[in-house]
């Protein structure tokens, strides 16, 4: 890895983003017994999860080492993810959520998305928030193409991708793909609406 996909990493892996309008922040995901709370009631609530694949045995301790390494400093973990925990201000009961950076290629500057809010947090516009200030922050650092993966039933996603990267394709195996170039400008901005 060249120096400044190095950079680009160290970056991703331990700076914080607050949102334009200081409602929300993202803090690179460390395990901990809030994290923990996190995915005990998100990973567990049928309405959260109604469209996910989370796997039976998923446990969040395995999930920050793999990400963050065993030390949990990111050395030694996945080169290829990034996670953050979104927090709200004035919420005082741990992260609100969880938005991914995934098989990052550092060849072409590329990565998926994915994001996880927990129940009383749905449809208030806050994904597409977190969404808009995620992809701007990749598109600072230099990052080219996003994409994100939805499934076809899964309409309150759907709703909220489109927003910020416009329509899908619908694949084969009923999932929508959407992709989003980072070298143009952004065009929808939630916080400018
Ligand atoms: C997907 C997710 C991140 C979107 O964030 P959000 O903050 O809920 O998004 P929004 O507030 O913009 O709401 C999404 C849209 O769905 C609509 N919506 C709300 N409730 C809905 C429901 N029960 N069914 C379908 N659409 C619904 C909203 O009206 C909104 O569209 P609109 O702004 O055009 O009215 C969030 O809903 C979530 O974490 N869902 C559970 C996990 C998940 O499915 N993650 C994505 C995997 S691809």
């Amino acid at each position: 890895m060249g120096t400044e996909n190095f950079v680009r990493l160290a970056v991703l892996k331990h700076d914080s983003i607050t949102s334009p309008d200081n409602d929300l922040d993202l803090f690179p995901a460390r395990s901990a017994e809030w994290s923990d709370k996190f995915y005990a009631e998100a990973f567990h609530d049928p309405l959260v999860t109604a469209h996910l694949s989370i796997s039976d045995d998923f446990d969040p301790k395995r999930y920050m080492t793999e990400i963050n390494g065993p030390l949990g400093n990111s050395f030694g973990g996945s080169p290829t993810k990034a996670l953050y925990h979104i927090y709200k201000r004035g919420y005082f009961e741990g992260p609100i959520g969880h938005v991914s950076v995934k098989e990052i290629d550092w060849k072409n500057l590329t990565f998926h998305r994915g994001m996880v809010l927990k129940k009383q947090f749905l449809g208030q516009g806050i994904g597409p928030k977190v969404g808009f200030v995620i992809l701007d922050h990749m598109k600072k650092l230099g990052f080219k193409r996003a994409f994100t993966e939805v499934k076809g039933a899964n309409l309150r996603s759907l709703n909220a991708v489109r927003k910020q990267f416009g329509e899908g394709v619908l694949t084969n195996d009923g999932q929508y793909h959407f992709e989003l170039d980072l070298t143009k400008p952004l065009e929808w901005n939630p916080f400018l609406q």
